[in-house]
């Protein structure tokens, strides 16, 4: 897939999403759908998107004994999504079924991406109760490696850390990257945030953007000037 922007719909229903997707009357936008609307809506809500023609990143964050992902993700290969994701923590075992759970009869399936760290883990959490003593950085390039290994095609990462899983994984291993403000703006909660075009230099293959397109005032205009930067 070549790369683009993926607008993160953190919105609590499918009424104020589908109004907020109909904005977009042209080209339709890359989506992802996270937990909070799919624990609301179901899978009536991917469908629904999806039959307006959205490209879609289902943000589930699987994490679970191999047999129960693998299970899940068979459900969720029915749901014609584009990319799915899981922690990594979950070990390699887990990962590759859930590979297997993924792959239709026919052979295709969604893209499947890894979490490695979480970016609200911090190095103190990471020591102090996950009880992990390296730097996380080094854990997040170690469980990338995990990903690879296991055959997933990516990870979500900081674009901070894009240069160093594509050196290590390969170029064509995807890192799909929050954390991106416009260079005019504010951070929100986001505590590592690159622009649009740094993220681009730096080698990230998507960027996950929220509130600085969903709560814009002109969310068209912001995810064009997204696209324009990231894109070039
Ligand atoms: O509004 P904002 O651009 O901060 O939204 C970023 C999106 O990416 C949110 O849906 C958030 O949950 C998600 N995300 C993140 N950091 C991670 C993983 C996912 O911000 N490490």
């Amino acid at each position: 897939m070549a790369k683009d922007v993926i607008i993160a719909c953190d919105f609590p229903s499918a009424a104020e999403t589908l109004a907020f997707l109909d904005r977009f009357p042209g080209e339709k936008p890359f989506v992802k759908i996270g937990m909070e609307l799919f624990y609301a809506e179901g899978p009536a809500i991917v469908r629904a998107i999806r039959a307006r023609g959205h490209r879609i990143f289902l943000d589930l964050k699987l994490h679970d004994i191999p047999n129960t992902v693998k299970k899940a993700m068979r459900v969720l290969s029915g749901l014609d999504v584009d990319l799915v994701n899981l922690h990594a923590a979950g070990t390699r075992a887990m990962m590759s079924a859930a590979l297997e759970g993924l792959t239709r009869p026919d052979g295709t399936r969604p893209l499947l991406i890894a979490v490695t760290q979480l970016t609200s883990t911090d190095q103190a959490a990471l020591e102090g109760e996950l009880l992990i003593e390296k730097p996380i950085g080094d854990v997040v390039l170690s469980y990338a490696r995990n990903a690879a290994a296991a055959g997933l095609d990516g990870v979500v990462c900081s674009p901070l850390e894009a240069g160093t899983v594509h050196e290590s994984c390969g170029e064509n291993f995807l890192t799909v990257t929050p954390g991106v403000r416009f260079a005019d703006a504010g951070q929100d909660d986001q505590k590592r945030v690159t622009t649009p075009a740094r993220a681009r230099e730096l080698g990230s293959d998507y960027i996950v953007v929220g509130r600085p397109i969903t709560q814009a005032a002109d969310p068209v205009a912001a995810w064009e000037r997204c696209r324009k930067e990231f894109l070039g």
